[in-house]
């Protein structure tokens, strides 16, 4: 058999491959990059990851070896697979000019369960796997990303862009807040100051906050919703496609009846539901009430995440970014999280890969 010959048996043979974490072959996630036999008889295999938050490289290897040694295709040769991850997603802010391969919005149906504290540990547990990620505050009423962040003094600047057709654009840059590129309605108006929005003011804040930022290419774009009412989720679900929707609750019995109320919203104004997550989970709460839900509700879940006094103290003090510190007691948790949060748009996006979206703007 020639070299040629044994690759195209091997990738034929890969490519049946279940893949663990999502349960669908290499094939059908497209993930089998490239096969070759070196001059020592070694075989090479690469293997795109849909997300560099994939948990399960060695999983994959053994599985990969298994095949192969089963189909007598190693026959005692070394076997190398090495592993890339692209993210791949909806970009379905394509209308708005944006490059963002995946939105997620992170709600929930009642105020003070954490969204923001979760939207924040979503987007720095994201980064530190290697995906470039943005952070939108949505919650133009209560404004609290630049504070957890850090950056409350923060003043994103506004440059003019010029169109190919000359035309004048006022964008708006981004903060940087620990490699985070973020926006809040936070920067802009001074923090003892209400804010009254009508609807359709609103609808233009988010808008504008989506397409005059300057986000660049992004694998994820995090926004933070405002609790309560489903203003902010309709304005997204009409200009952009959202991977999904993460729905935050904790473990008490009336928390989890507004999170049924929220997927409800989400489900009537179309976005898709990523999972549930169960925050401040543990002796105070009680602790597993969101998957008995999830279950329930037929949506994935995503996580528990402790009652900690440190998530408090480093929200507090701007420090968010600290939680995912070696040692800190809260880290496995939200990398964890994290993890099931990619794997599932990765999951969903092999399920329905575009969404129309309805232009209004
Ligand atoms: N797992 C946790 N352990 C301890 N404290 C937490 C935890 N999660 C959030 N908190 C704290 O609870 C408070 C509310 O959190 P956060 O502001 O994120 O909630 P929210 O749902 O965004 O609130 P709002 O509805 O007002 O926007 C903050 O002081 C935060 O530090
Ligand atoms: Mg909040």
């Amino acid at each position: 058999m020639t070299n040629a010959q044994r690759e195209q048996g091997i990738s034929k043979t890969l490519q049946d491959l279940p893949e663990p974490e999502i349960g669908r072959t290499l094939g059908q996630l497209d993930m089998l990059k490239g096969v070759r036999v070196g001059d020592d008889g070694t075989v090479h295999v690469a293997i795109e990851l849909p997300t560099p938050a994939y948990p399960g490289r060695e999983r994959i290897t053994m599985a990969v070896e298994q095949k192969l040694q089963s189909a007598h295709l190693l026959n005692g040769s070394r076997l190398d697979v090495a592993f890339s991850a692209t993210v791949r997603g909806k970009n379905a802010g394509g209308t708005l000019g944006l490059r963002i391969a995946n939105i997620i919005a992170v709600g929930s149906g009642k105020g003070g369960v954490g969204k923001s504290t979760i939207a924040a540990c979503l987007a720095y547990g994201l980064q530190h796997f290697g995906a470039r990620t943005g952070l939108m505050d949505a919650d133009v009423y209560g404004p609290s990303i630049p504070h957890l962040l850090g950056v409350a003094q923060a003043k994103p600047a506004a440059f003019e862009q010029r169109t190919p057709t000359g035309e004048a654009l006022t964008r708006i840059e981004p903060v940087n807040a620990g490699g985070i590129k973020t926006i809040s309605m936070g920067f802009f108006i001074n923090p003892d100051q209400a804010v009254v929005w009508r609807g359709p003011l609103l609808h233009r804040a988010i808008t504008q906050f989506l397409k005059d930022t300057d986000w660049g290419e992004l694998d994820y774009l995090v926004i933070d919703l405002p609790p309560g009412t489903g203003d902010v989720a309709l304005t997204l679900s009409q200009s952009v496609g959202l991977a999904g929707a993460v729905v935050v609750c904790t473990p008490q019995q009336v928390a989890l009846l507004d999170a049924v109320k929220a997927i409800s919203m989400y489900r009537q104004v179309k976005i898709p539901i990523l999972g549930m997550v169960e925050n401040m989970s543990g002796e105070i709460f009680g602790r597993g009430g969101t998957r008995h839900k999830a279950q329930e509700l037929g949506v994935p879940f995503l996580g528990e995440i402790p009652i900690e006094a440190d998530i408090r103290i480093k929200g507090d003090e701007g420090k968010t970014a600290a939680l995912f510190n070696e040692g800190s007691p809260a880290r496995p948790h939200l990398l964890a999280m994290c993890q099931q949060t990619s794997l599932e748009i990765a999951r969903q996006l092999l399920e329905s890969p575009s969404m129309p979206t309805l232009e209004i703007l």
